[in-house]
């Protein structure tokens, strides 16, 4: 077997929140084949697996993974043309900033609004990752993954992918059946750049030109940087997952209910079926929390409330234990329970 399987590997390193044990095993796969070795050698053992890509989205356990930690590094950037569009064709392991660099740099738009997000290629279709208006959903053509049932390589078409708001079959209905080797994007050559974000499209009111893809790039890559969302060494306020919550879909009746227990009108955003999207961030203020505000080792970000740091020597539990406080909190005063947005490794309890 050509896999080198490592041993008590420390995880926290790997991780955007720097917390969390060591992996009994771990290896990193750039293969399919790779992939399929792995999953046996953990078969064999009866041991649980845990797939890593960027490490920004996962709260690991203070005792670490008990299994088999899969690094998926299949690497890869290519670009085809296809009926108007451009295919961009990403490897899981690549870093996905560098993916919307490189479709920017090409001026292929569609995911301009997803810059300057930490993790790999692989982990966008997970969580549909969205920002800033665009969501991968919109531009993802299909997902080459390796199903776990089979052992045989597939290519998802989108509409398998069951997307909506932060959710797909891989991080709902089927977590366990897929590894994600590929993604790949339809992207718009020369299309106009996406400033539907309120936020984003103020920056160029006045500009005489249509803002080209790299102006929204560098906009966005601002704007996450203001609020401790882009990676940046030495800035505490980005040892995160960044949102620690889900902005919670609620119906109209629930809504109504939250603005009379509200001193101030909450912030609402439309989505689908008629429902109401609000704010998590707005809601744990009002509960409460400012921006900075420390419990233990653990504290919100200075520069956005959704954001649970680890100031430098925070463990998972002084995380989890804040971000428990925070759900309940905003659950007496708003009676709406908040979902947390990062996947969590090696936890006895559910979160
Ligand atoms: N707000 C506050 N306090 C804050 C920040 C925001 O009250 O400290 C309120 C404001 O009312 C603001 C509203 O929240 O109008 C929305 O804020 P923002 O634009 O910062 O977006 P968000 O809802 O906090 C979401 C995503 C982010 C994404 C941004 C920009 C989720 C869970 N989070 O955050 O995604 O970058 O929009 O589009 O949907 C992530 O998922 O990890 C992530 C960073």
């Amino acid at each position: 077997m050509r896999l080198d399987i490592q041993e008590h590997v420390p995880l926290a390193p790997l991780t955007t929140f720097g917390v969390g044990g060591p992996a009994r095993y771990f290896t990193s796969a750039g293969a399919a084949a790779d992939v399929i070795d792995a999953l046996d050698f953990a078969a064999t053992r009866s041991l649980p697996v845990f797939v890593l890509g960027g490490g920004s989205n996962i709260v690991l356990a203070d005792r670490g993974f008990p299994g088999l930690v899969l690094k998926v590094a299949t690497a890869g950037l290519s670009i085809e043309s296809s009926d108007g569009h451009a295919i961009l064709r990403a490897g899981a392991g690549e870093e996905w900033d560098r993916v919307v660099s490189l479709a920017v740099e090409r001026n292929l738009a569609g995911i301009e609004c997803l810059s300057g997000i930490p993790g790999s290629a692989g982990g966008t279709p997970v969580q549909n990752v969205g920002a800033y208006g665009q969501e991968i959903s919109e531009t993802l053509v299909s997902v080459e993954v390796l199903d776990r049932e089979t052992q045989t390589v597939r290519d998802l078409p989108r509409a398998e992918c069951g997307f909506s708001y932060r959710t797909s079959i891989f991080n709902s209905t089927l977590p366990d059946r897929y590894i994600v080797l590929a993604v790949r994007y339809a992207l718009t050559p020369a299309g106009p750049a996406a400033t539907r974000y309120p936020e984003i499209g103020r920056r160029f009111e006045g500009l005489d030109h249509p803002p080209t893809l790299a102006e929204v790039r560098s906009v966005v890559r601002e704007a996450r940087a203001s609020k401790g969302m882009l990676l940046t060494p030495g800035d505490a306020d980005c040892r995160s997952a960044g949102s620690f919550f889900k902005n919670p879909v609620v119906d109209e009746d629930t809504f109504k209910a939250l603005e009379a227990a509200a001193s101030k009108t909450p912030p609402r955003y439309p989505a689908p079926a008629g429902k109401v999207k609000t704010s998590a961030a707005w809601l744990i203020e009002q509960a409460g929390f400012p921006k900075g505000f420390s419990r233990g080792a653990a504290a919100i970000s200075r520069k956005h409330t959704l954001a649970i740091i680890n100031p430098g020597n925070a463990t998972a539990s002084d995380i989890v234990a804040l971000a428990r406080e925070i759900r309940s909190k905003v659950e007496d005063r708003f009676g709406v329970k908040l979902a947390p947005e990062p996947t969590f490794v090696g936890f006895d309890e559910p979160f």
